[in-house]
């Protein structure tokens, strides 16, 4: 595809100033010619901070309870179909196991906002594990909640929290969620989690239904403001069992796309080559990769929950074993022109 001068002098710009106005973001994220160049310029950024290196985060998908109901989301409440699943502490700590003999020094504990999970419980699983591998990174991705139980997780020896603002837009925040959720919350909990000392990730999705080009660029703004260690970020993809069921899923280059400009703008994040990327097309990850991604997070958990960890139609790596789906991922890294590194993947900041 031929590029436009001024695609080629736009993306040149953001890859100095890490920045651009308004309405200059808006032209690279719709057009389509800026996808490759984008990634290109991604690319020689990410080379000169990361190097070849992609991390890996095992993601522990300990319990598919959810007390909310986004609208995109297939372990929403609402959705009775659904088979709930919560893992034990001990198949949390074999997850753990499992993960360290395969070389993960991150492990992500992920689930829907199970109450079950109270802090009292969710400490002693943390410091477990804080005890048994002290060189890890504990990561939790959870959902919202007070910043007094933040703080207790935290003492207990989690280092790391993702939650995604989802869209940073009220008025199209309450569009995907039900009125009991607020953007101010989710807002209150980022940056509560800062302050406590976690390293946060954040993120959205691309393409959620009436997302607009505005609302990616106050996703960008949003995220300039927060400066978190990690986004990720992956396509919207329709569940059968949601109100969003018949919603279009989101478009594979303009993921890219925006993979491209995070990167250009957050030089250092660390940005994950997500599930959902390679849900909708077999190489999407290796795409990820090559647009500016750095983090892989192959799936640890038990293969008989894997399948209940639904969130969206078609994921990938519900039927493999642990130690194969770090093998393939190895494989789709090496093929993409990086290589895995093992260690625990801390952010470089030194480069800001
Ligand atoms: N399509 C894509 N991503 C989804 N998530 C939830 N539901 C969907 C969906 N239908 C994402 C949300 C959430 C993360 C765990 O998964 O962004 O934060
Ligand atoms: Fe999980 Fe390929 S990465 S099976």
């Amino acid at each position: 595809m031929t590029v436009k001068p001024e695609i080629t002098e736009l993306i040149e710009k953001l890859a100095v100033n890490r920045n651009l106005s308004d309405e200059e973001l808006s032209v690279l994220i719709e057009s389509e010619e800026a996808t490759e160049p984008l990634g290109t310029a991604a690319d020689k950024v990410r080379r000169r901070v990361y190097g070849d290196a992609v991390y890996l985060r095992g993601l522990i998908e300990m319990t598919n309870y959810c007390r909310n109901n986004c609208y995109y989301c297939g372990i929403r409440r609402g959705n009775t179909d659904a088979v709930r699943y919560r893992l034990t502490e001990e198949e949390i700590m074999e997850c753990c196991r499992e993960g360290y003999a395969l070389g993960f020094r991150t492990f992500v504990l992920q689930g829907g906002e199970d109450l079950y999970f109270t802090d009292e419980r969710m400490c002693k699983i943390v410091s477990d594990i804080r005890k048994t591998y002290p060189d890890v990174a504990i990561t939790l991705s959870l959902g919202e909640k007070s910043r007094e139980s933040y703080q207790k997780l935290f003492d207990a020896g989690a280092n790391r929290y993702l939650l995604r603002h989802e869209t940073a837009d009220n008025d199209h925040y309450h569009k995907i969620h039900p009125a009991e959720l607020s953007p101010e919350n989710r807002k209150r909990c980022l940056f509560d989690l800062k302050e406590i000392g976690y390293q946060v990730g954040s993120g959205f999705m691309v393409g959620s239904p009436f997302q607009t080009t505005a609302n990616l660029v106050a996703d960008l703004r949003f995220l300039q403001q927060l400066d978190p260690d990690m986004i990720g970020i992956g396509p919207f993809i329709p569940h059968e069992k949601t109100p969003f069921a018949d919603k279009k899923q989101g478009e594979l280059e303009l993921v890219l796309r925006m993979v491209s400009i995070l990167r250009l703008m957050f030089p250092h994040a660390l940005l994950p080559a997500t599930t959902a990327l390679g849900t909708i097309h077999p190489q999407g990850r290796e795409m990820g990769l090559k647009a500016g991604a750095n983090v892989v997070m192959p799936n640890l958990s038990p293969v008989s929950v894997r399948k209940l960890y639904d969130l969206y139609e078609n994921k990938i790596c519900t039927g493999e074993e642990s130690a194969q789906c770090r093998g393939c991922l190895e494989m789709r890294v090496t093929n993409a022109g990086y290589h895995i590194v093992t260690d625990i993947g801390n952010v470089k900041r030194s480069e800001k």
